[in-house]
């Protein structure tokens, strides 16, 4: 089985910590890794004997720095992209990549942002997906929900395949509110974890038969591209190629998925409320990365990077300080720290 390390996106919602060009993947966590290097580790550990990483050419070398502190012996290849496309080309690629080898080999996608334990139960999930993907089966894990979130994909489970194993009725992406309130109450949806197990080949021709249209741009562009150490893909051509997420263009249409109820803890650390929950608290429910000091302080978030933080009398914010850029927010008002990129972009 190939780990397919996906790393291309930008991910606004961790300003200012998360940006263009540090974005979330090289987060580091209290324990000093970052989310790029655990995953490295995560697919290793779940059966992976081969990586594959597909990311954008400015966090090329970045990627490869993070890897190589792992110091792991372990055969790591590259594609990068000249621009983002999203994700259902980044897959195609790497499908195309591994196919070339074994069309039938088996590929482990994992987004290089998110946080899982333990690796233990993740790896059993996945033990259990290679059997369904080897059947032809694109396999889906799906997470309980506990909110109705409008930032994930809904997998309505469906058919009994084996236990904690469901045929997928129904994949909706990022439902409207209203809508993910309904599937919450039904009792019958899971998250998609963003995560998939299927083989080169079945991921292949279900694009060709449902995007015919990317399909035949992604091949086009493969085939004028060198395979050299990294693969950098041809410019011209990935330009032309239709840009969409692999849940949009794939899996709200395809049929053949199934979902495996996940065992294990999950965050995609989409928000700063999601992301302090790394840090345990202390008894007055401060959470503090890097040098703070707290007097009459509750409930507060602080991360400082490189200075000394003071905070006095408050509760209920986060406060993240870096070298050149400075966030307090309320708790419950940090989610817009995305607004406050569209923003500043528009001032750029
Ligand atoms: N190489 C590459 N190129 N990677 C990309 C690109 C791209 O153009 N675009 C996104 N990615 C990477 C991101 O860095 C991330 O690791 C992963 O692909 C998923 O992309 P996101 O942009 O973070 O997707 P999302 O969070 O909106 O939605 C997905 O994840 C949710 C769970 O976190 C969907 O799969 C949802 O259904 C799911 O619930
Ligand atoms: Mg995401």
């Amino acid at each position: 089985m190939v780990g397919v390390i996906l790393s291309g996106g930008a991910g606004t919602r961790l300003w200012p910590v998360s940006r263009e060009l540090y974005p979330k993947p090289f987060m580091k966590l209290p324990d000093g890794q970052s989310l790029l290097q655990k995953t490295f580790l995560r697919a290793l550990r779940a059966g992976a004997n081969r990586l594959l990483t597909v990311t954008g050419k400015e966090y090329y070398f970045s990627t490869l720095g993070e890897y190589q502190a792992l110091e792991t012996t372990v055969q790591s290849s590259f594609i990068v992209e000249p621009q983002r496309r999203n994700t259902a080309p980044a897959i195609a690629m790497a499908a195309l990549w591994v196919a070339e080898q074994n069309p039938k080999e088996l590929m482990l996608v994992l987004p290089a942002d998110q946080l899982i334990s333990p690796d233990v139960a993740f790896a059993e999930a996945v033990e259990q997906a290679q059997r369904l993907a080897q059947q032809g089966y694109m396999v889906t894990f799906g997470i309980q929900p506990s909110y109705p979130a409008t930032s994930f994909g809904y997998i309505q489970r469906g058919e009994t395949l084996q236990e904690n194993a469901y045929k997928v009725s129904r994949f909706v992406e990022k439902p409207d509110k209203a809508t993910a309130e309904d599937y919450l109450k039904s009792g019958c949806y899971f998250w998609n974890a963003g995560i998939f197990c299927f083989r080169a080949d079945v991921y292949l021709q279900t694009l060709k038969q449902l995007q015919p249209h990317m399909y035949e741009a992604v091949l086009a562009c493969w085939q004028a591209t060198k395979k050299e150490d990294p693969i950098y893909l041809d410019a011209a051509l990935y330009k032309q190629v239709p840009s969409d997420s692999i849940d949009y263009a794939v899996m709200e249409k395809a049929q053949h998925v199934a979902v495996i109820a996940a065992g294990f803890d999950w965050s995609d650390l989409g928000s700063w409320d999601a992301a302090l929950q790394m840090v345990p608290p202390d008894a007055d429910g401060n959470r503090v990365l890097g040098e703070v000091v707290l007097l009459e302080t509750s409930n507060t978030f602080v991360q400082s990077e490189d200075r000394v933080v003071a905070v006095i009398g408050v509760s209920d914010l986060v406060i993240v300080d870096t070298r050149d850029a400075l966030l307090v927010a309320r708790r419950d008002k940090a989610q817009d720290v995305k607004k406050v990129v569209e923003k500043l972009t528009h001032i750029n």
